[in-house]
């Protein structure tokens, strides 16, 4: 039986766990769902992991939730591996995965090849890539590298300009164009396959098609495991949602909350107390105390014009 909750003895979660976690492969009891979220940062990363989680995604979706970018195309290589360094600092149970960013492996196997190697290095233990048949051989060459790497077909952000908005893909004919991307990225081997924002029953069928795991964002019930924005779960943005995106807490409406009573405070000189402050040692208080001070000016003096007129 798996563990809800990381405690500091729970072991590390690795692929062939993972990829064993498929319901097919045992039973729903022995196989719980794999639950997936994105992290971005050292905190973010640390409290997941505590939460038991099983993968942590360090997501492309950052260009949006950190940079304030409106896709996910400008985020580089480069940032992604920064972050990827960060957020492995704060995992000790959970699987890390680093996405490869926008034009990072689409140019040829090779290029495919070393950017993976770049997330790798810094901590990652699986990348991602969004794509379907067209990245097969860049999967397949990733993992001959000896890197494990997970897929991501249906609604694939970085096309977003090519399919006209965020749109929800798979309907009607589309839906064996999704069943085949996604046999083709298991066939190049990788070890799961993100599906994004297609039709449940699509999702269920790839599912049940598919030998490796597949994680649903947007694609119902009936996949192996699930992932969210951490920030969509946690009801940090102040941004418009996607439908499929629950809402756990609302931490967002908690921070603004906690930042507007710190002003208050701070404004009022309630903070910081004595509590918060360091105490003197018996001889510096003494010294602080027999020390003269000039005297307080007088509301007359303050009033009184300056006698070096600063801007003239
Ligand atoms: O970048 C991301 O956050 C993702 C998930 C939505 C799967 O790719």
């Amino acid at each position: 039986m798996y563990e809800s909750q990381n405690t500091s003895t729970s072991r590390k979660v690795r692929v062939p766990e993972l990829r064993a976690r498929k319901a097919t492969v045992l039973s729903p009891e022995r196989a719980p769902k794999i639950a997936m979220v994105t992290a971005y940062d050292y905190t973010m990363a640390r409290l997941a992991d505590e939460a038991g989680v099983d993968m942590v995604l360090v997501g492309d979706s950052l260009a949006m939730v950190v940079q304030g970018l409106t896709t996910t195309v400008p985020v580089t290589l480069k940032e992604m591996a920064y972050h990827c360094r960060v957020v492995a600092r704060g995992l000790t149970r959970a699987h890390l995965v680093g996405d490869l960013s926008f034009m990072s492996y689409q140019i040829s196997p090779a290029q495919a090849v070393k950017s993976a190697g770049k997330l790798m290095k810094v901590g990652a233990e699986s990348v991602k890539l969004e794509g379907g048949e067209e990245v097969a051989e860049q999967v397949y060459r990733i993992v001959r590298a000896g890197m494990p790497v997970v897929g991501h077909v249906g609604l694939t952000p970085q096309s977003v300009h090519a399919f006209g908005g965020f749109k929800v893909q798979g309907r009607g004919a589309s839906a064996n164009k999704v069943l085949a991307d996604a046999v083709a990225i298991q066939q190049a081997g990788a070890f799961a396959v993100v599906l994004e924002a297609i039709p449940p029953d699509l999702a269920a069928d790839i599912t049940r098609t598919l030998t490796v795991p597949t994680i649903g964002i947007g694609a119902g019930a009936g996949c192996d495991g699930q992932v969210l924005v951490c920030a969509d779960l946690l009801g940090l943005s102040r941004e418009h949602q996607p439908k499929f995106a629950k809402r756990f807490a609302n931490l967002g409406d908690a921070a603004v909350e906690a930042f507007a009573t710190y002003v208050k405070e701070v404004r009022a000189g309630t903070f910081p107390a004595v509590a918060h402050a360091y105490k003197a040692n018996a001889l510096q208080a003494a010294t602080i105390a027999s020390r003269s001070h000039p005297p307080e000016a007088s509301a007359d003096e303050l009033d009184a014009p300056l006698a070096l007129d600063l801007w003239h």
